[in-house]
């Protein structure tokens, strides 16, 4: 087995195949046919609402820190439902000035349209990830997503390392740490409505998270256009490994869709919101109150799309397991402890899968 030091095959860059227009997509990218997305068909007689009619919740955080309580507590009760449901939602007025949105995601937009031998400096392997990347997993002859990526960490501060941060464009290392910084501020607000809607003290989730020594780090997600958006997936279904995450989608083109039953939903990303949705740490914590939901990412032929994934994780080594408060004898623990760093070398090894791993935690009953 790989011990993580390196990738079974030399690295491919998607948009390298991407700008070389291929009229079709190598084997390597063909996903097998139940996994590929469903074309729509366009039948009109359905009575069901279509596709285009269904969002994941969207949350107006404004009245969430001013005097009006009776807003508040409706706020609150807004995320709770949106948690138990779908496990996604979207906020907006969240408080972070859409300018540093426009900023970072442009950034990152210019980074990826630097020449390849800039962009390769920062070349990543599977021992830390952090850097430019085109795959997840390192099983030889795995079938591969449609897009590259750039791993890296903002916390714990001995994780963060300038030097392993894009140079160009310049100024860009200021802006992806503002970006973090204030990303990293409104999760912790996210995490005491978590925590007061689980029934808990404010702080009890972000205690169990580590106190002040989370993790925190940007997967920043490019994919290019596809001949054959048909047959691939831009990411394959998943469940995010960490506690929470903050996704800023791109604003012009769609693309992630989350697994509601057996139907995947489009998001309809709202003007400068952020994609929130909960991980299998807080599946794990919450002893599955809260789901972590499967969700994917679907290309096109037409636009490239860029999106900002935020990950806020618990420390590294100390153990997860469910909170004692949410365990009793009619709702007993359904997760033995493990620690992150442990948890996530499953989809480091073993890529995408489904919610495959955290289904794999079960306690034995
Ligand atoms: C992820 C992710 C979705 C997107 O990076 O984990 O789910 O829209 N990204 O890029
Ligand atoms: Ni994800």
């Amino acid at each position: 087995m790989n011990n993580l030091q390196d990738w079974p095959e030399p690295i491919v860059r998607v948009q390298s195949l991407s700008e070389s227009c291929l009229d079709e997509v190598p084997n390597r990218y063909i996903k097998p046919p139940l996994e590929r997305p469903s074309i729509k068909s366009s039948s009109s007689s359905s009575s069901f609402a279509s596709d285009d009619d269904v969002n994941i919740p969207i949350v107006d955080l404004g009245g969430l820190y001013g005097k009006d309580d009776t807003l508040r507590a409706s706020i609150l009760g807004e995320i709770s439902i949106a948690c138990h449901d779908w496990g996604f939602f979207q906020v907006i007025n969240h408080g972070i000035k859409p300018e540093l949105l426009d900023r970072g995601r442009e950034i990152w937009r210019e980074f990826f349209h630097l020449p390849m031998e800039e962009k390769q400096k920062y070349a990543n392997s599977p021992k830390t990830y952090e850097g430019y990347g085109s795959r997840l997993g390192v099983e030889k002859g795995a079938i591969l997503d449609w897009s590259d990526y750039y791993f890296l960490h903002y916390l714990p501060l001995p994780l963060k390392d300038y030097n392993k941060w894009p140079a160009l464009p310049s100024n860009c290392r200021e802006v992806i740490d503002e970006y973090g910084r204030q990303v990293v501020e409104l999760c912790g607000r996210l995490m005491k409505v978590l925590s007061i809607n689980l029934g808990l003290g404010e702080r009890r989730l972000q205690d169990a998270f580590g106190g002040e020594n989370i993790g925190a780090c940007l997967r920043v997600n490019f994919y290019p256009k596809c001949p054959q958006p048909e047959l691939t997936l831009g990411l394959s279904s998943h469940s995010d490994p960490g506690g929470m995450t903050l996704l800023l989608p791109d604003d012009q083109v769609t693309g992630l869709q989350v697994r509601r039953g057996n139907d995947w939903i489009t998001v309809k990303p709202a003007p400068h919101a952020f994609i929130v949705n909960i991980g299998d740490q807080i599946q794990v914590l919450s002893n599955a109150i809260y789901r972590s939901v499967e969700h994917r990412v679907i290309v096109n032929s037409a636009k490239e799309r860029v999106s900002l994934a935020f990950f806020y994780n618990p420390k590294g080594d100390i153990p997860i397991e469910p909170l004692k408060e949410l365990v009793t004898p009619e709702r007993p623990s359904l997760y033995q402890a493990m620690t992150f760093d442990e948890y996530r070398l499953f989809i480091r090894t073993r890529g995408p899968k489904g919610k495959s791993q955290v289904e794999s935690l079960k306690s034995p009953r």
